[in-house]
């Protein structure tokens, strides 16, 4: 195992820039399974998630080929092996529930495994088998496993309860190739809905309205091969922001879509940091002679303040003057930083959704451990800051969803060191 040993380190400087969406990036590559012809994506990132998503691919009969040192994967699914997911892969990250729609659509049967929870949640997929079975499927359950059929999908109004990005995905990959049109109604609106539908009209389907809360699939007879580049990690590049926030720093974030990242510059301004669209992307720069002010934040969909830099905020304002409420609307379970943070000599209480953050002067280092991707991200924002030496132990979650994240701080002048453990 390993784990990042973090000393408190110099306001960050520098230019930093943001690798591909895992986010994008996971969809877009279950969406390879559509069609016979080879796709190649580009600005893939180099993840823990990315590698077992290539992995499980090939458990269907994907051959791919990931040129790591150009971002760039190839995959051709000739034929599509076999419809049934294997457990352990199809249990090690939620985003392998996304095959279902596609094998449904080009195999017309799927057997996977019911997602489990996680650390942030039950997170059910109820919104996905309403909408596949919309679709036409006919699906069942038995003994934690989903089972579904189709002759042949066929278009259908679905209105979604919660804008799901996940079910707006799966059952967009269905849509495509069944006969007739679909209308996903309060549909997802992120930015990762609109690159799957990029990438999937670049192959050749009718997808129009992503980006809206209604999206219009044609269903086509059959798709092509194509190429495609995948959106910048708008998460990977908020944590950033928060970094040179936190740190009290000067930092210039490429390779970014501002749009993309209105909330969490909203928000650090409002804390009193500086946030400036530059040429090449976005200047973070702290402008204060004395401590972040405290801001409210409440999570939801987007374009609202994203769930997932919600514990990275909380590490900021963990050190902002004044108290912050934090409420979080999306996860029922995404506050297990709050623990780490407090043995750090954070001042937070949780109350029912809600964090109640009081401002303290520093953080002291101990040693930590990561429940979950983004409350690891949070360590680390916080490690870099507190006085003395932090310890952050099961890193791998980390690695799911930050390339390289160590060279890329260390590049901005953090100290902070990958060790075995
Ligand atoms: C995606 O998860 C992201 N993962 C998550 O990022 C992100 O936090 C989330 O969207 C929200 O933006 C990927 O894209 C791989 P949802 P997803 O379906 O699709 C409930 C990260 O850190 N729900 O919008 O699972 C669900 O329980 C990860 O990168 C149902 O109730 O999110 C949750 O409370 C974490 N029934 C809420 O909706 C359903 O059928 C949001 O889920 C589906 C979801």
């Amino acid at each position: 195992m390993e784990k990042f040993i973090i000393t408190q380190s110099p306001p960050l400087k520098g230019t930093v820039r943001v690798s591909g969406s895992k986010n994008a990036a996971l969809p877009i590559l279950a969406a390879t399974l559509l069609t016979e012809a080879q796709c190649v994506i580009k600005d893939v990132p180099e993840l823990l998630d990315v590698q077992r998503m290539e992995e499980y691919l090939q458990t269907f009969g994907a051959d791919t080929q990931w040129q790591r040192e150009k971002n760039k994967i190839t995959v051709g699914v000739k034929k599509i092996a076999s419809t049934e997911a294997p457990y352990p892969l199809a249990c090690s990250m939620r985003a392998s529930f996304l095959v279902m729609g596609p094998l449904l659509a080009r195999a017309a049967r799927v057997k996977i495994p019911l997602p489990g929870g996680c650390a942030i949640g039950a997170r059910p997929v109820d919104q996905h088998l309403k909408g596949l079975a919309a679709l036409g499927a006919e699906i069942t359950q038995e003994h934690g496993m989903v089972y579904a059929k189709a002759k042949r999908l066929r278009g259908a109004n679905i209105y979604l309860d919660f804008p799901s990005v996940g079910a707006t995905e799966n059952i967009m990959m269905a849509a495509v190739l069944a006969r007739g049109r679909t209308i996903i109604e309060n549909s997802a609106i992120e930015p990762e809905i609109v690159d799957l539908a990029g990438f999937l009209n670049a192959i050749g389907a009718d997808v129009r309205g992503a980006g809206t809360d209604t999206i219009r699939i044609n269903g086509v007879r059959g798709l092509r091969g194509g190429e495609y580049t995948i959106i910048p990690d708008r998460i990977e590049a908020g944590t950033f922001m928060v970094a040179a926030a936190l740190t009290r720093g000067d930092v210039l974030i490429e390779n970014i879509v501002a749009d993309h990242l209105k909330p969490v510059a909203a928000k650090l301004k409002e804390a009193n940091a500086a946030v400036e669209e530059a040429e090449t992307g976005l200047q973070v720069r702290y402008v204060l002679r004395g401590r972040l002010k405290r801001a409210d934040i409440k999570t939801l969909p987007y374009p609202g303040f994203p769930t997932d830099m919600q514990a990275q905020f909380m590490s900021l304002l963990a050190l902002a003057e004044g108290t912050s409420i934090i409420t979080e609307t999306i996860f029922e379970n995404r506050f297990m930083h709050v623990g780490e943070l407090k043995r750090m000599g954070a001042n937070i209480k949780i109350e029912s959704r809600s964090a109640i953050v009081e401002g303290v002067e520093k953080l002291a280092g101990t040693q930590v451990r990561t429940t979950d991707l983004r409350a690891g991200a949070a360590l680390i924002l916080s490690g870099l800051i507190a006085e003395g030496e932090t310890e952050i132990d099961d890193i791998y979650h980390i690695d799911r969803g930050y390339c390289k994240i160590e060279e890329k701080l260390r590049g901005l002048g953090a100290k902070i060191k990958r060790v075995s453990s």
